[in-house]
């Protein structure tokens, strides 16, 4: 049986029709994968998985990133939420998550795709917007893919987190800049063949042109990247179950209220590709 489909927008974004046990059976994992791929998003409404459902159906998508296990069944699982109680390694970190970026751009090989369930929401706010890489390649001028084909980028955490934490300590500054910092192509040649921006609030520098050129021209990527008709705005109701592929796309949390407790559980698969240029 093929998988049944709905596009949420034209460029980005699938509604995926399933039930709860052919997501667990695994059957259908190499369809959700290429789908997931070809729309950037897919969103299952009210399947209302657990935690061991949710990890079980991202085991059927790839690797599980397991990361260290804090307590017995937590294995792989993140909770995404700005309470410290929850996640008291992790909270400080995602108020960066307001600013359009892509997962693990400090890493050799960032994140294959993540899966977020959510627990807790926020009476307001607390969307969650997508925008799709490919796409935003591909509507560039030739001239300019040319262009901007051979083109590295620094990417550092420092940059992906002061714009949303201006009054940091220098504790934290110095926490942010101790993360690695990666060089990556501003365009990424996939395996597939196929050709994404590589963009996301770390984006630092562009290498060897002048700072206020290579600020210019991030600039104007991101707001082109970020242009109405490339999103999908997610607004959250219990039972979903949303994934996105982070080595095509970008996201960010529309501005929520930090007492409303809200609190996604999240699933990641590591990366199977280094971000390549042609050359
Ligand atoms: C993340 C993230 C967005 C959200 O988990 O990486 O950016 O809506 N989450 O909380
Ligand atoms: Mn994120």
């Amino acid at each position: 049986m093929a998988l049944s489909s709905v596009e949420l927008q034209p460029r980005i974004g699938s509604q995926v029709m399933i039930s709860r046990d052919e997501l667990l059976s695994g059957e259908y994992a190499q369809e959700i994968r290429a789908l997931l791929v070809q729309r950037g998003v897919l969103v299952i409404r009210g399947i209302d998985l657990d935690d061991d459902q949710q990890r079980r159906f991202a085991r059927t998508m790839g690797d599980l990133r397991l990361g260290s296990v804090k307590k017995e069944g937590e294995e792989g699982l993140m909770k995404v939420t700005l309470d410290k109680k929850e996640n008291p390694e992790y909270a400080q970190f995602f108020f960066g998550s307001q600013l359009w970026h892509m997962d693990g751009t400090y890493e050799e090989c960032p994140p294959f795709a993540t899966m977020l369930t959510p627990r807790v929401l926020a009476n307001e706010g607390g969307d969650t917007e997508f925008t799709n890489n490919y796409a935003t390649y591909e509507d560039l001028a030739e001239e300019e893919k040319t262009r901007l084909d051979t083109l590295q980028v620094v990417h550092t955490m420092q940059a992906a987190l002061f714009p949303a934490k201006r009054d940091c300590t220098p504790e934290e500054f110095a926490l942010w800049c101790a993360y690695p910092v990666r060089k990556h192509p501003l365009v990424w040649h996939h395996k597939s063949g196929r050709k994404s921006l590589v963009l996301s609030t770390s984006a630092s520098y562009v290498v060897g042109m002048h700072p206020a050129e290579s600020h210019d021209l991030l600039t104007r990527l991101m707001n082109h990247a970020t242009a109405p008709k490339y999103v999908y705005r997610h607004k959250w109701r219990m039972g979903d179950l949303l994934m996105w592929d982070n080595t095509g796309t970008m996201h960010r949390v529309l501005p929520f209220d930090e007492a409303s407790g809200r609190r996604l559980h999240r699933f990641t698969l590591n990366g199977e590709e280094q971000i390549t240029a042609t050359v």
